[in-house]
């Protein structure tokens, strides 16, 4: 079972963004707990749309931090957020006609992706954020 299991080496010593993180986590566990359930469709577009919508608010958040102090890799950073968006709406693209089997194949490559992108880039941004003392 393919499950996010939060650890404290993933804080990135940002209050509101590690907030955000254990959140999304929660909201990733409890999509692919349901389709392991075999939850029915409306659920389970349901929980996308909702983590679709608290990812973008997270990665708005992270966004304006980086643009309001002036971050030096804000462009690589975004990319990776506008990939992981597009790969959040292909995935609702897929499930919209029905595509289950190919949402819970790339589900493990989804979670990879979170852990992979929050313990690199963000942690890099949180480095860079505590050293003009924000927390
Ligand atoms: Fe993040
Ligand atoms: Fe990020």
């Amino acid at each position: 079972m393919t499950h996010i299991v939060w650890r404290n080496e993933y804080s990135i010593n940002i209050s509101r963004i590690d907030d955000q993180h254990q959140n999304l986590a929660r909201l990733v566990n409890e999509l692919n707990e349901s389709v392991e359930l075999g939850a029915e469709m409306k659920v389970l577009r349901k929980q996308l749309s909702e983590l679709i919508v608290t990812t973008r608010i997270h990665f708005d958040t992270e966004e304006d931090l980086m643009r309001s102090h002036g971050y030096p890799d804000y462009s690589n950073h975004k990319v990776e957020h506008d990939a992981l968006i597009s790969y959040l709406e292909d995935t609702e693209s897929r499930l919209s006609v029905g595509v289950v089997d190919t949402f819970l194949t790339n589900f493990n490559v989804s979670c990879d992706c979170f852990i992979i992108h929050m313990n690199e880039r963000d942690k890099k941004l949180g480095a860079f954020l505590n050293r003009r003392d924000i927390y």
